[in-house]
């Protein structure tokens, strides 16, 4: 048997890893800028999260939602203070996809309506309603193929207001910053904007934080500094520094019905374990402040840098978009200058570290970007990436 080949897969093997770095079989080091599409929080191999977990794991790793595992109750109310909304309900899944699918089911349950409104290169999952949500038609079968969903250009109220006034919508789904999609910034008049559209059409709006949530822009969700809120907001990613783990967070005018939804692995004494302490940690170490400041000071010095066309994002959440292909200097990054950095398309580095990164960490990377955007005028010619 052999693994479905998912990604295209870099030429080396990790085998630990601790804080922003991670380390190959012989022990070389890597600093870490993309944290492994933005899941590893607080760091890796955070010390109160290892220890939390294993404590937990020799406890009781697992058992079914069948019984009362105060650990959820405990995680809900922390992940409500936290994040501001403490008066929402929450379900605790397993992935991204699950978390959205889960939001999407939620929000046509309580209109009792079936389309669904997304936004041109938006990314949420690869689940049957997800990747429907989804804006790459390459990883849709025909299958998912159920024609309930449309989409409209990000960043343009006037088409979406028409959309949603014409016709009726169960939900508008939208990540405030799109990953995948290239670091694109909804702008805070834009989800303002959206917001009352959404109240006034009676359109659940499902907020898709889980790759700019859980403090990565500086706030706890990127959608705060617009000062909105969601009806139905998804995290995922950081929420278990790497355990898989999920949750819907749910606005307390939608009833919860008894058995709409369930889960057999979602909520678990272990994966719960873990997300209370990425809490604690990101509470503890102020690492939303962390993520703020780090953000600024490297957004600022790579736009002041040559060779660059744009940069976007808040906090740690950046892409460095350049004129030519990537290909060549993500390479060199990696192998010369032993760093990891993401991708977005072929133009787009895609940045997305620990939110414990250092100014240290930060200088790092700008130096070995500047010397090989001095070495190299030009890279190699398009290449297509696959996206995740
Ligand atoms: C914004 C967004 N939504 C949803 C997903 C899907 O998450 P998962 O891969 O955990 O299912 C991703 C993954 O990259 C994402 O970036």
């Amino acid at each position: 048997m052999k693994p479905f080949p998912v990604f295209e897969k870099l030429a080396i093997q990790i085998d630990r890893a601790v804080g922003c770095f991670v380390y190959d079989q012989s022990g070389q080091a890597y600093l870490d800028m993309y944290g492994g599409h933005a899941v590893i929080a607080v760091g890796h191999t955070h010390p109160h999260v290892v220890d939390s977990t294993l404590r937990q794991l020799n406890k009781i790793g697992f058992y079914s939602n069948t019984i009362y595992n105060d650990l959820q109750n405990k995680l809900a109310d922390q992940l409500g203070l936290i994040s501001g909304y403490v008066d929402y309900g929450v379900f605790f899944s397993n992935s991204g996809a699950e978390a959205n699918e889960n939001a999407l089911k939620l929000a046509s349950f309580v209109t009792g309506r079936k389309k669904v409104l997304s936004f041109s290169n938006a990314f949420h999952g690869r689940t049957s309603g997800t990747v429907s949500a989804t804006d790459i038609t390459s990883i849709r079968a025909a299958v998912n193929d159920n024609r309930h969903y449309f989409f409209t250009p990000f960043n343009e109220p006037s088409s979406l207001r028409k959309q949603l006034e014409t016709e009726e919508y169960c939900a508008l789904i939208m990540e405030p910053i799109q990953g995948v999609g290239g670091i694109h910034v909804a702008s805070a008049a834009f989800l303002q904007e959206i917001r009352q559209i959404c109240t006034t059409t009676g359109t659940m709006l499902i907020l898709d934080e889980i790759q700019s949530g859980y403090g990565r822009t500086g706030k706890f969700f990127a959608h705060q500094h617009a000062g909105i809120k969601g009806d139905l907001i998804t995290v995922a990613k950081g929420i278990a520094n790497g355990l898989p783990m999920a949750a819907t967070l749910i606005s307390p005018d939608i009833t919860p019905v008894m058995g709409q939804l369930g889960t057999t692995f979602g909520g678990n004494h272990l994966a719960c374990a873990a997300a209370i302490a990425v809490l604690e940690v990101i509470r503890d170490e102020k690492l939303m402040d962390n993520a703020a400041k780090i953000g600024t000071f490297l957004m600022e010095e790579l736009q002041g840098m040559t060779g660059i066309a744009e940069v976007r994002g808040r906090g740690l959440m950046i892409g460095v978009e350049f004129d030519t292909d990537i290909r060549q200097l993500r390479h060199e990054l990696l192998f010369g200058e032993k760093i990891f950095t993401g991708y977005a398309g072929a133009y787009t580095l895609r940045l997305l570290p620990p939110l414990c990164f250092t100014k240290k960490h930060a200088q790092i990377f700008l130096r070995s970007l500047k010397k090989l955007l001095l070495k190299n005028d030009q890279y190699s010619p398009h290449h297509s990436y696959q996206m995740q």
